[in-house]
């Protein structure tokens, strides 16, 4: 919803430079692009971007959600109020100061428009006083990320637009700064919401975000179904197996989206680059995927024998907007919309935003783990995904 406020401000609507046609795209679409800023509330912004977040440890979120004190629903409303405008004005901030040429660009404007409309959807959320609020504010809540689902896609879009008008090293600094950032301040706020979301919830598994059992075999599987059928819809051709083995049956304690995202996207990466090495041959090598759980870490090898990656791939595959799938093959084929950056969300598309690679680095990261690769050119990659056990990110990972 667009605040009262906001309608004085006589909003200019501008065309994007493209169309934008996701189902989530056309719903941020509605709201027009605003030119005019007030400076009351640029003031605000200003006001809350320097206040200091609060940053609770994975800890203490699992402490906090075994807790039955009554009111702690209602001071959860309050935290995550002053926490999402302190959390995006900050973020308003570091895409304000972006170089002016990115900023002209219409889909870095409609970002910092998104944010700016969240911004004031959490400054016009009434005071929230006791339970009968709770329910207003959760639903501003979801709103608002329902509403910031897909920046990090339009983003991408338009640096990977800018890119010929940057000299490179200059680019690739600034953006790996501000994807980061953004990634990971919308990591941690989907995080903190989904805590908050399910504070009078029991699910069952779950101690808060942390799944406590989960199944590294059934999440490989899930991904593992979800990019064969992305892939099959591109190619039309037979499709590699994908094997799990080591210690197959390894359970770990982990917020389940996080590994869902990589292993979704290391997959998709892993079933193209089978598939482009091996097209009509109807054996294809399988992918494997091998667990290896410590005391300390847990890892998953996923082994492709596809394409490989050349130097200068590996050189640039950690870099946002890097992308080898061409727009051409995006329409070359029957179903090349299944595929076009401008018809899927980056889930559900088999290549061509760049951001998956760099994106499941900046998670890793942020949980203390690692992502690297081991590549052989028109032999195949190696993945290793290695994640730290819950008890040594419990008081080291801040959300
Ligand atoms: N297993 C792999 N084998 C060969 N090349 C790979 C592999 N994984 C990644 N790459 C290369 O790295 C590039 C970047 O990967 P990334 O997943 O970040 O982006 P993408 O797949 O092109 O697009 P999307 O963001 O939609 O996933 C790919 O385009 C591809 O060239
Ligand atoms: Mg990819």
């Amino acid at each position: 919803m667009i605040p009262k406020s906001w309608k004085a401000l006589q909003p200019i609507v501008k065309a994007g430079s493209r169309s934008l046609t996701t189902s989530d795209l056309h719903r941020q679409l509605k709201k027009p692009i605003l030119v005019t800023q007030s400076s009351t509330l640029q003031k605000k912004i200003n006001y809350y971007a320097i206040e200091p977040k609060n940053e609770p440890t994975i800890g203490t979120l699992m402490k906090e959600s075994r807790s039955r004190d009554k009111n702690k629903l209602v001071r959860s409303c309050q935290f995550m109020h002053r926490e999402f405008l302190v959390r995006i004005s900050k973020v308003i901030i570091h895409l304000q100061n972006l170089p002016y040429l990115l900023l002209t660009n219409e889909d870095i404007k409609r970002v910092l428009d998104l944010y700016m409309y969240a911004f004031t959807d959490m400054l016009h959320q009434p005071k929230i006083q006791n339970i009968g609020d709770v329910d207003k504010f959760n639903e501003t809540l979801s709103g608002l990320l329902d509403d910031l689902q897909d920046i990090l896609l339009i983003l991408s879009r338009g640096i990977h637009d800018s890119q010929p008008h940057f000299k490179s090293e200059d680019f690739n600094g600034t953006v790996q700064k501000i994807m980061d950032y953004i990634t990971i301040n919308r990591l941690c706020n989907r995080i903190l919401a989904r805590h908050h979301l399910s504070t009078h919830i029991t699910r069952e598994g779950y101690i808060s975000v942390v799944n406590t059992e989960l199944s590294l075999k059934k999440i490989i599987n899930k991904n593992a179904a979800f990019a064969a059928n992305v892939c099959q819809n591109v190619y039309m051709d037979t499709l590699p197996e994908v094997l799990i083995d080591g210690h197959a049956d390894t359970r770990v304690a982990f917020i389940p989206n996080i590994i869902d995202y990589i292993l979704r996207e290391i997959l998709k990466n892993s079933f193209r680059a089978t598939v482009e090495a091996n097209l009509h041959k109807v054996d294809k090598p399988p992918i494997i995927c091998t667990i290896c759980n410590t005391p300390d870490f847990w890892t998953i090898r996923v082994s492709d024998r596809g394409t490989g990656m050349t130097e200068e791939v590996l050189k640039q595959v950690e870099n946002y907007c890097y992308t080898s799938f061409k727009q051409e093959q995006q329409y070359s084929h029957a179903f090349g919309d299944l595929v076009s950056v401008a018809g899927q969300d980056q889930g559900s598309s088999l290549a061509g935003f760049g951001v998956g690679i760099p994106v499941s680095k900046a998670y890793v990261k942020f949980v203390g783990g690692k992502l690297e690769f081991q590549t052989m050119p028109g032999i195949g990659t190696d993945v290793y995904i290695k994640i730290p056990q819950l008890s040594m990110m419990l008081d080291n990972v801040r959300i």
